[in-house]
């Protein structure tokens, strides 16, 4: 029987969401990769039981997560029930509806018709009363907006969710989601956009969108899925995410990729750090940005994105050379 480390509270910082009433853990785990119906149980299990047990209260879930489409939320239900219903209280679970789910017109996008049937679906599969945060997954420019967020006020209000989140919505797109949500009486609590070192759009806009308007931000994929680490740098394992060529491909690690890697490496050896470490605390470093949504393939990659925490500072120097880096401007030889 899992019992839950009784310090796991002790070391996790959390970071409030907006100007709302929940915090979060500053470092989240995603079940987007690695938690299907065709991934090892007993490895999903055991991430989950250590992320908990280091105080990572959130797990982030979508209908379609496995695969096959369903089954990460089914893994999750299954261990759920096994080790985590005394601690539900404990957690924040959130789904999504948005990307393609069912066959037919209404298994997909912003419809109402789609978020709340898939809600109902991905409560059944986890064997929830609630999720903690139910999101729209993306815009749908052939919805109204009033009709998708109208969806998730009538999840919060019927009691399928606590809270109501958008993801990869751009910063106009927020603002007047914002809005929207304001108006009908359930606050958007958080903003789910893609940022890491690779991936700078939420600073042209929208994170500055979230502060003015009281939002948290959990930011996703901040190791750019793996390639911010030190993972492909001697080549491509056979049992990493590229190694699968669909979501990361191949093909984008090209020499120009690795000799930025190399370099943001060597900064990270500096720091003390991982690649992957800094990676984390390079996002993390923006007050803006309530939590770090990471993904995992093994228990030890969980412990190392926690021990970023131990340094979140930058010094202006580091973040130039970092920047410089990114730009291709400074190089590996120069990143001493
Ligand atoms: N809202 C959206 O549209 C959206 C889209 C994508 C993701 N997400 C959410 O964000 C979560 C995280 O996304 P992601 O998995 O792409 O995040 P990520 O943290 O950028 O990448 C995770 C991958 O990086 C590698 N990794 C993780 N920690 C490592 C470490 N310490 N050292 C070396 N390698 C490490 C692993 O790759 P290997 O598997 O190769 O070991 C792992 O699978 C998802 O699970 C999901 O919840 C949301």
């Amino acid at each position: 029987m899992y019992v839950a480390d009784d310090k796991r509270y002790d070391a996790m910082q959390y970071r409030r969401s907006g100007r709302s009433g929940i915090k979060l853990p500053a470092i989240s785990l995603g079940l987007w990769h690695n938690f299907g119906g065709v991934d090892n149980f007993e490895n999903s299990r055991a991430m989950l039981h250590r992320a908990f047990d280091l105080g990572i209260t959130h797990f982030d879930l979508a209908n379609n997560y496995g695969p096959p489409y369903g089954s990460a939320e089914e893994t999750f239900g299954q261990i759920l029930k096994k080790d985590f219903l005394p601690y539900r209280d404990e957690l924040m679970i959130s789904t999504k509806a948005g990307w393609d789910m069912w066959p037919g017109p209404y298994g997909n996008l912003g419809s109402r018709k789609n978020l709340l049937a898939s809600l109902d679906q991905s409560l059944k599969r986890m064997g929830l009363a609630y999720v903690d945060i139910f999101y729209h997954h993306r815009p749908d420019p052939d919805t109204p907006m009033e009709e998708s967020l109208g969806a998730l006020d009538t999840a919060v209000r019927s009691g399928r969710a606590l809270y109501a989140g958008i993801s990869a919505y751009n910063a106009e797109q927020t603002s007047e989601a914002i809005k929207i949500l304001r108006a009908l009486g359930t606050p958007c609590l958080i903003h789910q956009p893609k940022y890491s070192m690779f991936v700078r759009d939420p600073e042209q806009g929208l994170l500055d969108v979230l502060e003015k308007e009281g939002v948290g931000s959990i930011v996703f994929s901040p190791l750019a899925q793996g390639l911010l680490s030190d993972r492909y740098l001697q080549g491509i394992p056979s049992d990493s995410r590229a190694a699968r060529d669909f979501f990361l491909k191949k093909k984008d690690i090209g020499e120009g990729k690795l000799a930025k890697i190399r370099a943001l490496n060597k900064i990270a050896g500096q720091r003390g750090q991982t690649l992957a470490e800094m990676a984390v605390a390079w996002v993390l470093r923006d007050p803006r940005v309530t939590s770090a949504l990471v993904g995992t393939s093994k228990v030890s990659q969980v412990d190392d994105n926690v021990a970023a925490l131990k340094n979140l500072k930058f010094s202006a120097e580091e973040l130039r050379k970092i920047d410089g880096i990114l730009a291709g401007t400074h190089s590996s030889q120069s990143a001493r």
